[in-house]
């Protein structure tokens, strides 16, 4: 994660890149819940508008490890904890709207074993190595399942929301994980590229009022035919909000 001087860096490179000053940045980790409901705390008080909140966080191989909050370590960072981030900003995004929320998913996403049973616990009948790229899968999925909950729930605010998966890309990210990086690493690409669809989804005019898609290079894609079971959403809908301990008061739309 990102220590201080490394949040200097980024901005200073914004900045220079930009000529634009009014940048902030800020520690946040999700690994613990706590803390995003601080970092959420912290920009209600201190921003008036939200007009795009883009869920990028993702992380890989953090095995059967859990959180401070008890959660498996990979679910948490990648979809329990941008899930309770979206709900405590939902007021302020719907106070900004039309404004747009973006979850960075996966193509990895139709690959998923999730169920209900292993949401929060990995599948031990899978060997180490197998079993951290099928959570990971997991959580894209909850991703992309998370965005079309939003979309719904969201809509009457006209707050769109929608999800994407940015390409193979040469990132820290990948290069941990051998897993992936050693069949791909020849066919990546750069980070710059890697960042497109999220910028695209966050401006451009032509997405108009689309929510609840899956974009894969700037363009609508299928997605997993498991979306399609209303019943299993809404239960990891349901599971989701338990995990977190979302409390009424936290809940996007009452
Ligand atoms: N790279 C690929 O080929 C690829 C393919 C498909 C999907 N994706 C998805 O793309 C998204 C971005 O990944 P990337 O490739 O750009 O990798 P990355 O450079 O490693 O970015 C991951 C981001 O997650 C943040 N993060 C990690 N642990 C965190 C924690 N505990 N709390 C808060 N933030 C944390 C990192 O913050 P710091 O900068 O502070 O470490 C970083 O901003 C992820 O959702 C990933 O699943 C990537």
């Amino acid at each position: 994660m990102a220590d201080k001087q490394d949040l200097t860096n980024s901005r200073d490179k914004i900045v220079k890149a930009t000529n634009n000053c009014n940048v902030v940045t800020k520690h946040v980790d999700f690994t613990s819940l706590t803390c995003v409901r601080c970092f959420a705390k912290e920009i209600k008080e201190e921003e008036e508008r939200l007009d795009v909140l883009i869920n990028n966080v993702g992380v890989f191989c953090l095995g059967k490890e859990r959180t401070v909050d008890g959660l498996q370590a990979t679910m948490q960072v990648n979809h329990f904890a941008p899930f309770l981030l979206t709900h405590l900003l939902s007021d302020l995004l719907a106070k900004s709207a039309p404004s747009r929320v973006i979850f960075v998913s996966s193509i990895g996403a139709f690959f998923h074993r999730l169920t209900l049973a292993n949401i929060n616990n990995p599948d031990v009948s899978f060997a180490d190595g197998l079993s951290s790229l099928l959570v990971y899968y997991n959580s894209k999925l909850c991703n992309i399942i998370t965005a079309n909950g939003f979309a719904k729930k969201l809509k009457q605010c006209r707050v769109t929301c929608n999800s994407l998966h940015p390409g193979m890309t040469a990132t820290t990210f990948l290069w941990k994980n051998q897993l992936l990086a050693k069949p791909v690493g020849f066919f990546v690409q750069g980070a710059e590229m890697g960042a497109q669809s999220s910028v695209f989804l966050s401006a451009a005019k032509e997405i108009g009022d689309a929510s609840g898609k899956f974009f894969v290079d700037m363009r609508e894609h299928q997605q997993p035919r498991v979306v399609t079971d209303s019943q299993f959403c809404e239960a990891v809908w349901t599971a989701s909000e338990y995990f977190v301990g979302l409390t009424d008061e936290e809940r996007s739309i009452k």
